[in-house]
């Protein structure tokens, strides 16, 4: 964790476009804030980020808003809110303009990042690549969330070959989460043969509903805010137990130890 830094960093990150990291991302920073929690949602996908859309929050002041001269510890004031009834949280879209994605460096970025204090968690969420924003900011992350689609062969094959690099540059292997999503789309891929390649088991699986998810967008809600019962509903609130130690996951479903590992990240 970074110095002075007390919030966890959840970064959406793939390895594939459209597979679902904004959906994911704005539902993880909607369920925390339901449970309690103080989270602050940021769209690094500085050139074609998604957030603000999902969200409609089109007028919310964007990251590169922030004046340069702003000291990172200040740069609190310059946030925007998302409301859907009695939750909120904290939101800074990517850029409305593409250019504007020039301005930023992961420097300003990260600095940004360790001086959102009052939060509880900080999610990310990313563009499918591995650039140096990306790079610096899973570096600085508490838990990757390496999201993952099973339904059509290129996207195995760039998610074998993200993951295995992932572990390359060093990261700790039980801050890497595998997460499938989609998981029970009409394919005649096994997500269990989809593990065998990956080296490693999910650590959790969101299924697939194209209709509850495309509603939940359109109205700029997330769907963990909605009134629905579904099961997409379920599997991403999980998700969000397992951040938050409402839903435990035992060693064996590959979840790697999620309580072990928060004691040992508090306890430094
Ligand atoms: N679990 C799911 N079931 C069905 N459709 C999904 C699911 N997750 C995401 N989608 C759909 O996939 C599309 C791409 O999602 P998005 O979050 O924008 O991907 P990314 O951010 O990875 O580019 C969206 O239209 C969204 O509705
Ligand atoms: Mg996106």
């Amino acid at each position: 964790m970074a110095e002075g830094r007390s919030s966890i960093v959840i970064t959406v990150f793939s390895t594939t476009s459209g597979i679902g990291k904004t959906f994911v991302a704005t539902n993880l920073a909607a369920g925390l804030a339901k449970d309690g929690n103080a989270v602050c949602l940021i769209d690094l996908d500085l050139q074609y980020g998604d957030v603000a859309n999902y969200l409609k929050l089109q007028d919310a002041p964007t990251i590169a808003d922030i004046p340069p001269t702003v000291p990172p510890h200040k740069v609190q004031n310059y946030i925007g809110e998302y409301r859907h009834g009695n939750v909120s949280f904290a939101v800074l879209p990517a850029p409305y303009r593409v250019e504007q994605s020039y301005t930023l460096d992961e420097r300003r970025i990260i600095s940004i990042i360790n001086h959102l204090d009052k939060f509880n968690f900080i999610i990310v969420d990313t563009k499918a690549e591995f650039n140096d924003m990306n790079m610096a900011v899973m570096d600085i992350s508490t838990i990757i969330n390496f999201l993952c689609v099973a339904d059509f062969v290129p996207a195995i094959k760039n998610l074998k070959s993200g993951y295995e690099a992932i572990l390359r540059f060093g990261y700790d292997v039980n801050k890497v989460r595998p997460v499938l999503n989609r998981s029970d789309s009409q394919t005649l891929i096994d997500p269990d043969d989809v593990e065998v390649v990956l080296g490693k088991k999910f650590y959790h699986k969101i299924s697939n509903d194209f209709k509850g998810a495309s509603n939940s967008i359109r109205a700029g809600c997330p769907l963990i805010l909605t009134d629905t019962n579904s099961r997409l509903k379920r599997d991403l609130y999980d998700l969000v137990g397992l951040y938050t130690n409402r839903k435990r996951k035992s060693e064996s479903s590959g979840g790697g130890g999620i309580v072990s590992f928060f004691k040992k990240i508090w306890s430094r």
